[in-house]
């Protein structure tokens, strides 16, 4: 695979401190042709940070790790009427195959399983937003929603290899890794040429420059979002790192993960946009998860035949049933 080549020497920088060596020296001169915000500014300027219903986050607090009866999940998500009829509309979608279409969360949760009306959950809290075109990023409608759902979908099936225990941890992950690039987005854009020169003179990936020209990546701006909504640590990690996983000289095994997961996907071509260009696997990570190039390669396969098989129809963008 191309894309596994060696890392460069500030790569390996890069990787070991947890820092651009770029960075500092770039922004400097950025800063003073163009003056982009700091994150802190970015965040003040940025009133309309994207929301999840309150009810999809307590589906996913009080399903973690315990059981918890489909009463109890369907009197949660009945609590929003209008998230709840997107859910029970999801839930009667053809891609299950229902015996029966379902009248009440309750007994969705019975015929479907707490586990995918978790997952169900979260993809109907989160599919629109994450739908929309980002021009920074060069995403049309769409595009990131199917790089979303795939990561979801590679993220468990690497979980399940790796012998990883939270498996609908590394759902959540895969699909909201990449949700500070709804904010980022129109900065990006204003940088691009700046970003691309920067590219093109250290010969380093997208993200690289986007951390060195803006002083941050939208994976930091997305661990901001998803502390926000007050999710676990460990998701909030993974969001944040996924494109730097080795911190302090360590891999975080849902991190590790959820890096794995998006290179999958960048090298199966689901909604890749600007990560086409230098996009690399992280040392550590298969080490970490006691994985090998082989996996990956299954993992790419496995992707590959899904959105193959799923062409023609919108099965692909839900989650599959237990
Ligand atoms: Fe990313
Ligand atoms: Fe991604």
């Amino acid at each position: 695979m191309s894309q596994w080549t060696n890392q460069s020497p500030e790569q390996e920088k890069m990787e070991q401190t947890g820092r651009n060596p770029f960075a500092s020296k770039w922004c400097e001169a950025a800063r003073s042709a163009k003056c982009p915000p700091t994150l802190e500014e970015l965040l003040k300027r940025v009133h309309d940070l994207p929301t999840l219903p309150h009810a999809a986050l307590k589906v996913m607090r009080m399903t973690r790790g315990v059981e918890v009866s489909p009463r109890e999940i369907g009197d949660a998500v009945s609590k929003d009427p209008n998230f709840a009829a997107r859910v029970l509309k999801l839930a009667n979608s053809s891609y299950y195959g229902l015996p029966r279409s379902v009248g009440t969360l309750t007994e969705a949760v019975m015929m479907l399983g707490n586990r995918t009306i978790r997952n169900l959950t979260i993809v109907a809290a989160t599919h629109q937003t994450l739908s929309q075109d980002l021009p920074g990023y060069d995403l049309s409608a769409n595009e990131l929603w199917k790089h979303s759902i795939a990561g979801a979908h590679v993220a468990i099936h690497l979980a399940e290899a790796a012998h990883y225990p939270y498996t609908e941890e590394a759902f959540v992950a895969g699909l909201l890794h990449d949700v500070g690039k709804l904010i980022l987005s129109i900065y990006v854009r204003d940088f691009t040429e700046d970003i691309h020169f920067f590219m093109k003179n250290n010969v380093c990936s997208f993200v690289q420059a986007e951390k060195a020209v803006l002083g941050f990546d939208h994976g930091e701006v997305g661990g901001h979002i998803a502390r926000q909504w007050n999710l676990p640590t460990p998701l909030v990690q993974a969001i944040a790192w996924h494109h730097a996983p080795l911190q302090k000289g360590q891999v975080i095994p849902l991190v590790g993960i959820t890096h794995l997961a998006d290179f999958v996907c960048i090298c199966a071509g689901i909604g890749v946009g600007t990560n086409r260009v230098g996009e690399d696997l992280s040392d550590g990570v298969l080490e970490t998860l006691n994985l090998t190039r082989n996996d990956v390669e299954n993992a790419l396969t496995f992707i590959t035949e899904m959105m193959d098989e799923t062409k023609d129809t919108d099965a692909v963008l839900l989650p599959k049933a237990a």
